[in-house]
């Protein structure tokens, strides 16, 4: 339950390194899009500070983020509907990340298997920056008093630290002042997989080209990689449990429906009892309807990155608006003097 005292407000992020997948639409940005409306302020960001959390090229982290801008205009997001930023334009983020540094604890952050996972062996050799990203993800959310922020399953443990975050601040400062957000973990596709390992998240940073659809790849590309997605040899099921321990089945058919917007129990009335080798073909056309046509919005929006540009200023500047007073409430709270 969040606190009447907050008016809803949504806010989420997606990191600039390297191209969108369909994971990150069917899991995120399509769930974005869908909260647009009069029910709640909606801020959309790319993180570009989370991203140099591991090395990224400067030129390409530009690329990567004006081309994410791109991809979230180009699915519906509206720039005039949503504030739509780039992190380090707003630096009221970055401002309270430090606040929240002091507030987390090693423990917390040690426990998060996003850094085991990305660290890896070799923890020692980690960025700080890696360690502490989710105290900053805190402050992404929590410098916009946000109260809903969706996301695909793979990011709950960062929410419920930023839960933890503001739980401890307010406690420690005696104050009610941030809400305790709402995770907003629906759909059907809150865990695409990976096309060649359907144990696998699909993403971004996967050597394979394969294993997943980008939404700048072409109608041939996707439907290329539909074709070559690993499947077992049974045919499709006519109910949700014929899908169990059948990790590949379970993604193509999840991803049909989430595409469709489609219950499963809906899905598998019509395609059970297929061999793959003719829901394959369903799937590529669903896939490339929806696929295409953001495709080619964002190839033609980023042939204009002045424009691209000139949103995420404007983009700013309504941020800031909201993000100045919070950090400067926050100061005070703390105890710094006032300027
Ligand atoms: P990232 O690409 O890690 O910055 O993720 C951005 C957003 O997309 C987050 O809300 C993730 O939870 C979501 N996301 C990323 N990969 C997937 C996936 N394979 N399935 C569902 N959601 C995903
Ligand atoms: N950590 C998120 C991811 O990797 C990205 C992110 C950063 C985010 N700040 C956020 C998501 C704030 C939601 C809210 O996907």
């Amino acid at each position: 339950m969040i606190q009447p005292s907050f008016a809803p407000r949504v806010f989420s992020g997606i990191q600039p390194s390297g191209e969108l997948t369909l994971g990150n639409y069917l899991g995120a940005i399509k769930r974005f899009v869908d909260m647009q409306g009069p029910e709640f302020e909606t801020v959309y960001c790319m993180v570009d500070l989370h991203a140099m959390t591991v090395w990224q090229e400067p030129h390409d982290l530009l690329k990567s983020t004006r081309e994410l801008c791109a991809g979230f205009i180009a699915s519906g997001i509206d720039p005039e509907r949503s504030i739509l930023i780039c992190q380090s334009h707003v630096p009221e983020h970055a401002q309270l990340a430090w606040i929240f540094n002091c507030v987390a604890r090693v423990g917390w952050m040690q426990r998060m298997t996003q850094f085991k996972d990305k660290a890896g062996k070799n923890s020692q050799r980690a960025s700080l920056g890696l360690f502490c990203y989710p105290a900053l993800m805190a402050a992404d959310i929590l410098i916009y008093h946000a109260t809903h922020v969706p996301v695909g399953e793979d990011q709950k443990q960062h929410l419920e630290l930023t839960r933890d975050i503001a739980a401890k601040f307010n406690h420690d400062y005696g104050v009610e002042f941030f809400p305790i957000t709402e995770p907003v973990i629906e759909g059907l596709a809150t865990r695409v997989m990976s096309l060649r390992d359907g144990t696998k998240k699909m993403s971004k940073s996967d050597p394979s080209d394969m294993s997943r659809i980008n939404l700048t790849d072409n109608s041939d590309t996707i439907a290329l990689k539909i074709r070559k997605a690993r499947t077992d040899t049974q045919s499709l099921p006519s109910e949700p449990d014929g899908l169990k321990e059948r990790p590949e089945a379970q993604n193509l058919v999840n991803i049909y429906a989430a595409l469709a917007g489609q219950p499963i129990e809906k899905v598998l009335e019509e395609i059970g009892g297929k061999q793959f080798s003719e829901f394959k073909p369903l799937l590529a056309d669903l896939a490339v309807a929806e696929l295409a046509p953001i495709s080619t919005k964002i190839k033609k929006l980023t042939s204009d990155t002045s424009e691209i540009d000139r949103i995420l200023r404007r983009g700013a500047e309504r941020a800031r608006h909201i993000t100045h007073p919070i950090l400067e409430r926050v100061y005070q709270i703390v105890g710094m003097v006032p300027k």
